[in-house]
């Protein structure tokens, strides 16, 4: 059953759960004899940890960060704040930063500039979605789940005024949804 307020699901939970579990081994094979620091952004990519950290072979501790960039609208402002900082000193660490979504990508320049600041070992990105041709930023990430057209999107994590995280694909929002 599809949501009311989604227009259409792009990206289905089979195919979700499939990337995850590819993402998953490639990072075990990439990090094999390491351990790894997942830090992931809450709150949109709390559910995509859940299921990557379980897909992953290699020894991993999870720590969270909170940032705000957005509020409750649908453009990005550019102003990011850092709500909850880690728990765990990261120097010397191999991090690995899990994020929802790449869009303008303002959140993760400051995020990896504030967390290499700190000089881990290394310090590389994965992120389950990417809006092409949105960057207004260059951001390298390792490892990129999907690409998405420039839409607005909930589910799996990705919300809209705090609703749908919980919807298990990702789909589009209907512009009523946000309109009222
Ligand atoms: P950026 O700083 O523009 O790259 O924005 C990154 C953050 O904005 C993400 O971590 C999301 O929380 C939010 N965001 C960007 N695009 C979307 C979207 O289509 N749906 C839901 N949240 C989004
Ligand atoms: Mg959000």
């Amino acid at each position: 059953m599809i949501h009311p307020d989604i227009e259409s699901i792009i990206i289905s939970e089979e195919q979700v759960h499939e990337r995850v579990r590819e993402l998953g081994a490639e990072i075990s094979r990439d990090y094999e004899g390491r351990q790894l620091l997942l830090v992931a952004v809450l709150r949109g990519a709390a559910l995509f940890i859940a299921d990557l950290s379980r897909e992953i072979t290699v020894p991993v501790e999870l720590d969270f960060m909170a940032v705000s960039s957005y509020g409750s609208s649908t453009k990005s402002s550019g102003v990011v704040r850092i709500l909850k900082d880690l728990d765990e000193q990261i120097e010397g660490r191999d991090v690995l930063v899990v994020e929802d979504i790449l869009d303008t990508g303002l959140t993760l320049k400051y995020l990896l500039k504030n967390l290499a600041s700190r000089r881990p070992a290394s310090l590389e990105v994965i992120t389950l979605l990417s809006k092409e041709g949105k960057q207004r930023v260059p951001i390298s990430c390792k490892y990129v789940g999907f690409s998405v057209p420039d839409e607005f999107v909930v589910g799996y994590g990705l919300d809209f005024a705090e609703r749908y995280r919980n919807l298990p694909y990702i789909g589009v929002l209907r512009p009523s949804a946000y309109q009222d």
